[in-house]
């Protein structure tokens, strides 16, 4: 998939001729390491929302009939686009591909990789003479039949791996969301039925994210299970957890989901509370057992993880952290009975607690495999994954695999001895 980006936030420049607004665009990959090289030009269009008597309205700025293009070989796109002089106070600007096919703007169209996607952005910006926020968002309309979205912002211009979006958190909401849809859309991967079966409990889920990042997974995961989906009527506890560099911009993003939880439009009878939070989690420290007051506050029926596994050298400390956080669970009062270790797993009943644990990851390279090995070295257990196409436009196909593991309560003082 490919992203539309800001390289820097629009500016303002004035001039006896009007207003005109500066916008430099890239079109990249997740990790910006590849820019799009397409087949045929595409064309962007670029929208402004301003304030009107009635309300806000949104004006294109390019040209319809001829929008500018985006080519092979391109890796900027810069452009001067003038404000009409009518246009009061324009505080918003969205650019995205001028042909609707190639929007990646909600969950069914991600359905089948078969249509190459670009995902839009929308940027908030500043009165002329002010500078605006280094902050780019994105939205994915999560179900076709209900009003429920997904936005996160990400840093423009900052390469920080926790600030910005990723194929794997990306597609993981998308297939969740479709996975749970009331009418699943045509073409999407089957499977994950264990993972459905978590998710449709009827139970106060507890979900627990390590290496969130913005928050795309856990906020959108969030999102999905707001809209009481499966006949839920029972809410959630979401928390994610990261370094602390991610944390300025996941607590704007649980800001945001929290003043759209307040104000979902239309069909909403069937909502249900879904609370999100945050605490900073090093695997370094986890490992060791240092887990922060809220990870060790709940047993956490689900951890959720997307994109943490292309780096081997972190993999040790990933799996063990997992391993901590499963030890934490065990060691908590008031636990269900369930059967107690022996050789087989199957010993007699005592208080204890088994998890289950998605994850997401776009392979970026043969090594990353070496994930398989170090959870089961913790005791993770794959029950079964799918594998999603990503929708490309240009260059060698690409996929999303999306695992479900689990762990016994009987495994919790195993940790992962050195592969
Ligand atoms: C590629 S990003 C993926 C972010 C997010 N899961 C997503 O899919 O959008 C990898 C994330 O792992 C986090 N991370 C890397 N090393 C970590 C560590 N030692 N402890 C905690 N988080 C770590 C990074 O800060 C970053 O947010």
């Amino acid at each position: 998939m490919h992203y539309i980006r800001l390289l820097r936030p629009p500016t303002f420049e004035g001039s006896r001729a009007g207003l005109k607004i500066k916008v430099i665009v890239s079109i990249t990959t997740d990790l910006g390491d590849s820019f799009l090289s397409p087949d045929a030009p595409i064309g962007v269009r670029i929208h402004v929302k301003s304030q009107s008597k009635t309300g806000p309205i949104w004006t294109e700025l390019t040209s319809r009939a001829s929008p500018p293009t985006w080519r092979a070989g391109q890796r900027v796109l810069k452009l001067d686009l003038t404000v009409p002089p009518a246009l009061s106070r324009v505080f918003q600007l969205h650019v995205r591909p001028a042909d609707e096919r190639l929007v990646a703007s909600k969950s069914s169209v991600m359905a089948n990789g078969g249509q190459g996607l670009i995902v839009p952005v929308w940027v908030d910006v500043a009165a002329p003479g002010e500078e605006s926020a280094h902050v780019g968002s994105r939205i994915l309309k999560l179900f076709d039949d209900k009003p429920y979205t997904l936005h996160v912002e990400e840093e423009i211009g900052d390469t920080n791996l926790a600030r910005h979006i990723w194929d794997g958190g990306l597609m993981a909401v998308a297939h969740l969301a479709n996975l749970l849809a009331s009418s699943p859309p045509q073409g999407m991967v089957e499977g994950l039925t264990g993972l459905k079966e978590i998710l449709a409990q009827d139970k106060e889920l507890n979900i627990l994210e390590i290496g969130s990042g913005i928050g795309t997974l856990g906020i959108g995961l969030a999102q999905i299970l707001q809209a009481g989906v499966l006949g839920r009527t029972q809410g959630a506890n979401v928390l994610m957890t990261d370094l602390p560099e991610a944390e300025e911009r996941i607590w704007a993003n649980i800001l945001r989901y929290n003043s759209a939880s307040n104000a979902v439009p239309g069909d909403s009878s069937n909502r249900v509370e879904v609370s999100v939070d945050y605490e900073n989690l090093d695997w370094e420290d986890g490992m060791k057992g240092v887990l922060g007051p809220k990870v060790k506050a709940r047993p956490w029926d689900l951890l959720i993880i997307s994109d943490c596994t292309y780096n081997t050298s972190t993999l040790m400390a990933l799996a063990n952290t997992l391993a901590q956080v499963n030890r934490a669970n065990n060691e908590l009062p008031d636990l269900p009975l369930v059967p107690g270790a022996n050789a087989d797993g199957d010993g007699p009943l005592e208080p204890g607690w088994n998890s289950k644990l998605m994850l997401a990851t776009k392979p970026r390279h043969e090594s990353e495999r070496k994930f398989l090995d170090y959870f089961e070295g913790a005791c993770y257990y794959e029950d079964e994954h799918v594998e999603l196409s990503l929708p490309m436009l240009d260059g060698d196909a690409q996929k999303v695999e999306i695992y479900l593991f689990t762990k016994k309560a009987w495994t919790k003082n195993i940790m992962l001895a050195e592969l």
